[in-house]
């Protein structure tokens, strides 16, 4: 497993793969990995020849509010994990390797990235677009992974590469969750004990729902009032947003009567967690 941090040098070692025949899978992520990113490595290394991890805390997608500076970051403990999943290179670029001191261009989406975590979170999508597009371009993968935790982005991801032609195969994985139910995430780090515990509201509320969608709850009104009331119960948990929305399309239903997403963000304390599950009905 290697380290390299230009994108040239990424380029000569996949040109290199390439010309002897192999596959390249590639997961981007932010760094701190934990058993989440751990189980994309994973999926990607069964699947192809070889694999390169992105590990880029890009700070186009933070808000000035937002906690870019105090995100976690431990490259000797990732590289640890990224080895032990399989993983071949890890692709670990400054901020000015990535993004000139002029650079202007920009990739935008409408539409899908304007509800959920895009109302809450100006320009993050746009963010996420730009350097993921940029992290193709570089890597060039065959297929690339990205979690369900995060629903919205995948929705996003997969139209960008359809409306664009990017030609990368989009692989969804699993959300791995603590054995108590809590989703995996870099921010978790930022939880006291409390919190930590508190946390549990979100995997809680949502398990309640699914509860009665498999009873036959068909209102999405219902089901929205009913997460509601049990993260409201939580008195360190404020709701940023709780919502179900078509899978596909991403926008709000109001009987369930296809496949939809249920999704949540909650402020614990000043930790902002985000939580989801697909129901096919
Ligand atoms: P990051 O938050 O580090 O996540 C990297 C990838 O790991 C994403 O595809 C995310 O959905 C997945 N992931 C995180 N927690 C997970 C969990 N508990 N179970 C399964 N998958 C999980 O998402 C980003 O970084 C960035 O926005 C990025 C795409 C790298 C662009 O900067």
């Amino acid at each position: 497993m290697k380290i390299v941090h230009t994108i040239k040098e990424v380029r000569d070692i996949v040109k290199g793969w390439k010309k002897q025949g192999l596959s390249v899978g590639f997961v981007p992520t932010m760094g701190y990995l934990h058993e989440g990113h751990g189980s994309l490595v994973e999926m990607a290394s069964k699947e192809n020849d070889r694999v390169v991890v992105s590990i880029f805390v890009n700070p186009i997608q933070f808000g000035p509010k937002e906690d870019f500076s105090s995100y976690p970051r431990d490259l000797e403990r990732d590289g640890k994990i990224v080895e032990a999943a399989g993983g071949d290179l890890i692709f670990n670029p400054s901020n000015e390797e990535m993004y000139l001191g002029d650079f202007s261009t920009y990739v935008d989406m409408n539409g899908i990235t304007e509800g959920l975590c895009g109302a809450k979170r100006p320009g993050h999508f746009r963010g996420v677009c730009t350097v993921v597009t940029k992290l193709f371009n570089i890597v060039l993968p065959d297929k690339a992974y990205f979690g369900e935790k995060d629903a919205q982005q995948l929705a996003v991801i997969k139209r960008m590469v359809r409306d664009l032609d990017i030609p990368v195969e989009i692989v969804p994985c699993p959300i791995v969750r603590e054995s108590d139910g809590l989703a995996m995430s870099s921010r978790n780090t930022y939880l006291n004990k409390e919190e930590r515990k508190a946390a549990l509201v979100l995997s809680r509320s949502l398990n309640s729902a699914k509860e009665a969608l498999l009873q036959g709850e068909r209102s999405a009104e219902n089901i929205k009032s009913m997460i509601s009331e049990i993260l409201t119960e939580e008195p360190l948990a404020r709701i940023d947003y709780v919502n179900v929305v078509d899978s596909l399309s991403l926008t709000e239903v109001v009987t369930i009567d296809k496949s939809v997403l249920i999704a949540i963000a909650v402020f614990i304390g000043k930790t902002r967690l985000i939580d989801n599950f697909i129901f096919e009905v």
